[in-house]
């Protein structure tokens, strides 16, 4: 009877038992379950029990060694399935690491930057505007004429009584000579938006940017030789420039600015149609009118400006054929700009 009780009292320990970490597990394994515990010297301890009742015994003994055994098995799944330091040691460190895909700066921005670090070395800053304007500082303070058909030309998208989004950025130079006086230096990129179907060489949305300087004797001299030196520094020591007699109502007199074909080297190819030249944007000596509306006296001050085209400038360098690809966030294309 004695030993149906130490049964017992064992049975009773066994489902008492807390196993909350591995060292507990591994108590309850040396104290009960393993090849020295105490159900083993059950097990022992059979031969002292007599013939008649070593059956029942036998069968107690082994409903606890199983009770014990799936408490066990019980516990260790758990303790296996949560434990931190199992899961650890889970780690292989020798693995190679998953490369980190890095993101590209779009290649209007790097050009962009590109224009803006070249006219800084010869001390322009930065200005800034509104993209929704007002028709005075797009328009009328730059010698457009009321009604005149100049204003159809930039094919403008109006908002609301005579506010409009601009169409160049020659406003933002509005509200510059407006505000400072000369000498000015400074560069005005930004976002326009004019009214044109959009195709592989046109979008109603894309970017200029815009170079003024005004100062005491400014002449036509120093404006070829501030974008010789630009297009130079831009497109590489080989690159030639030309100025073509052109109109603008706010320049006089006016310049398209082109340069040798990137492409041919001015031999001729599809992409300067032939002609070995592609332009890149306008130019001109500020209309006196305009100094004069910005509040400048045209008597003293002279000055000069220049407006390109970003997509263009980007396309000429890069050989993009293509105006669209530049919103259309394809990863092909954009990943090709990774190293910029
Ligand atoms: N603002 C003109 C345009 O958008 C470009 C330009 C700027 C021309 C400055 C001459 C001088 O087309």
């Amino acid at each position: 009877m004695i030993m149906f009780e130490k049964v017992n009292k064992i049975t009773q320990e066994v489902q008492a038992f807390d196993i909350q970490n591995k060292e507990a597990l591994e108590q309850f394994r040396i104290a009960y379950t393993g090849r020295k515990g105490q159900i083993a010297d059950l097990f022992d301890d059979i031969k002292n029990i007599s013939p008649e009742q070593r059956k029942a015994y036998g069968h107690e003994v082994n409903r606890l060694k199983e009770l014990a055994l799936a408490k066990f098995a019980q516990m260790q799944d758990q303790l296996g399935a949560s434990s931190e330091g199992q899961r650890k040691l889970n780690i292989d460190f020798t693995l190679p690491p998953i490369p980190e895909t890095l993101g590209t700066r779009h290649p209007l921005t790097v050009v962009r930057e590109e224009i803006i670090r070249i006219f800084e070395r010869i001390g322009f800053n930065l200005s800034e505007g509104p993209e929704i304007e007002d028709d005075w500082h797009n328009f009328t303070a730059l010698n457009f004429p009321e009604n005149h058909p100049a204003r159809d030309m930039q094919d403008t998208f109006f908002v609301e009584g005579d506010m409009l989004l601009r169409t160049h950025t020659s406003s933002v130079q509005v509200r510059v000579m407006e505000n400072q006086k000369p000498p000015i230096r400074t560069l005005s990129p930004g976002r326009v938006f004019r009214n044109e179907a959009i195709s592989a060489r046109a979008h109603c949305v894309f970017h200029q940017v815009e170079g003024l300087f005004i100062d005491e004797n400014v002449s036509f001299a120093d404006l070829k030789q501030t974008l010789y030196y630009f297009v130079q520094e831009m497109f590489g020591p080989e690159t030639k420039i030309r100025f073509r007699p052109s109109f603008f109502p706010f320049t006089e007199p006016s310049a398209e600015i082109d340069i040798s074909c990137l492409i041919c080297k001015g031999a001729g190819c599809n992409i300067c149609k032939h002609s070995g030249w592609v332009e890149i944007g306008g130019s001109g000596m500020v209309d006196p009118e305009v100094l004069k509306n910005c509040g400048i006296d045209p008597e003293k001050y002279s000055g000069f400006a220049f407006g390109m085209g970003i997509e263009r400038i980007t396309m000429l360098k890069y050989q993009i054929k293509d105006l669209r690809l530049f919103t259309e966030n394809d990863i092909r294309f954009l990943r090709q700009f990774e190293s910029l």
